[in-house]
């Protein structure tokens, strides 16, 4: 396994919608376990394979947030969002390509999505509270949509400079 450089935002690689997966390789398998432990390592909770500068239908997360609980790790293929509630949750949202930012964004509270795991097989679950605004959030990087796209855009703006500040700054280190 090893660890990817996760692109920062603004790039062009954070806005492309990307290609579903057709099939299952070798070579997916192994970007999906580069990717969950670039996620472990940032730390995050997910990762979509866009922020890593892969144009395919993968995300992988595990919001687990207690240190002492087992780690639930999920590897989702050509995930898809197939019911959402009328019920809104609010969470304060940030991202690995957008760091040390937040902002709160509504989305559906519950959602059911559907996927294809790591063995090819078809997959369908409800998810509420953190996974389901987490779900949401990574299959949004598939349509390049970041959470940022979802505030006023005044705010949007700010944080867009911050972020060109800060890669002006890891450029020249
Ligand atoms: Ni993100």
């Amino acid at each position: 396994m090893s660890i990817r450089p996760i692109l920062i935002h603004p790039d062009p690689r954070l806005k492309k919608v990307a290609a579903p997966i057709e099939g299952l390789t070798d070579q997916l398998k192994k970007l999906a376990e580069d990717m969950l432990e670039t996620m472990y390592d940032a730390p995050g909770i997910g990762l979509a394979a866009p922020q890593i500068g892969v144009s395919q239908r993968l995300i992988v997360m595990d919001c687990v947030k207690d240190e002492d609980a087992a780690p639930e790790p999920m590897i989702m293929f050509n995930p898809e969002v197939i019911w959402e509630s009328e019920a809104r949750g609010v969470y304060d949202e940030g991202c690995l390509s957008i760091p040390d930012q937040y902002a709160e964004v509504e989305r559906p509270a519950e959602v059911a999505v559907k996927w294809m795991d790591i063995e090819g097989a078809e997959r369908e679950v409800k998810m509420d509270a953190l996974w389901a605004t987490c779900v949401q959030h990574e299959i949004d990087h598939l349509d390049g949509i970041l959470f940022i796209d979802h505030l006023k855009p005044m705010k949007r703006q700010m944080i867009t400079r911050k972020m060109q500040k800060l890669k002006r700054e890891m450029a020249r280190s």
